[in-house]
Formats: C-alpha cells, sequence, structure tokens
C-alpha cells in the first residue's frame, strides 16, 4: 500500500501492527497444530479426522498471508523468529490429548483456540472501526470464518 493508503489508516501504526502481528503469530501455532494433529490422529476415524484437520491447518495459514499482507501494507514486518511467534501468539502450552485417537480431545483443543481467535478478531474489528477500513473488513472477514468453525467444532462434539 502506498502514501495515500497509509495515511487514511487513522490509527497508531505501530499498536496496528503489534497487533496484526498477534494474530498473525496466533494463526502460525494453530496452522502448526492442525497441520501436527493431521499427521498423528489415529484410529477407526483417521481419514475423516487428518483430513479435517489438514484443512483446518491450510485454513489458518491463509488467515496468516492475509495478516502478513495487511502488515507490509502498514509498512511492517512480520514476526521474524519461531519463538517470538510463539511468544506472540499468547496460548501457552498446547497439549494434546495421549490418546492418539481421542478425537473428542483433539476438537476441544481445537474449539478453544478458535474461541481465542474469535475473541482477537472481535477486539480488532471493534478497536478498528471508523478508524482504519481495511483492517477494519479484514477483521471482520476473519471473525466470520472463525465464527463458522467454532460452529463447527461445537457441531462435532454433539455427535
Ligand atoms: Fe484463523
Amino acid at each position: 500500500m502506498g502514501q495515500k493508503g497509509r495515511e487514511i489508516a487513522k490509527l497508531d501504526h505501530k499498536w496496528l501492527i503489534n497487533e496484526l502481528s498477534k494474530a498473525y503469530a496466533f494463526e502460525w501455532v494453530v496452522h502448526y497444530y492442525a497441520s501436527l494433529a493431521s499427521n498423528i490422529v489415529s484410529g477407526l476415524r483417521t481419514p475423516v479426522y487428518a483430513e479435517l484437520f489438514k484443512k483446518a491447518a491450510e485454513g489458518e495459514f491463509e488467515h496468516a498471508n492475509k495478516l502478513a499482507k495487511r502488515i507490509a501494507e502498514l509498512g511492517g514486518e512480520p514476526p521474524f523468529s519461531m519463538s517470538e511467534i510463539e511468544k506472540l501468539a499468547g496460548i501457552g502450552i498446547i497439549k494434546f490429548p495421549e490418546n492418539r485417537s481421542d478425537i473428542r480431545g483433539f476438537v476441544q483443543l481445537f474449539l478453544k483456540m478458535e474461541q481465542h481467535a474469535i475473541q482477537l478478531y472481535s477486539d480488532l474489528a471493534e478497536n478498528t472501526h471508523n478508524k482504519d477500513i481495511v483492517t477494519h473488513e479484514l477483521a471482520e472477514d476473519l471473525l466470520a470464518e472463525e465464527v463458522a468453525e467454532e460452529e463447527e467444532y461445537e457441531n462435532m462434539l454433539r455427535e
């Protein structure tokens, strides 16, 4: 984004880039764990859930890239190191179910992550409202996707 594009984002860009970086980091962490889950989930329903977690991982990766694009438009760069990503993501230690065929355990874990993402994008959408239209729209889009994913996971737990 050029100069004018940056001017119309009427927020402290440093603050905004930091908020976007936190979201970027979070998406990467979820991408990693969903991808890992797709590789290690076991049991009778492995084909279904391996595919489901793989798709989820791809979705989160796309989210991370959209955030990276917005960070670049604002003149920043996403966090560089993996350790910084883990720190910025702020979700602490992730524990997978000991039993790799415990699908409910996996789903519950990812549901929690979706809920964290919902909070994140809800805050971002609120804080950018009427101040930075482009980031606001991005936050709304991501929020809608995370809400749909939360619903999907909740449905699975109802089975
Ligand atoms: Fe996401």
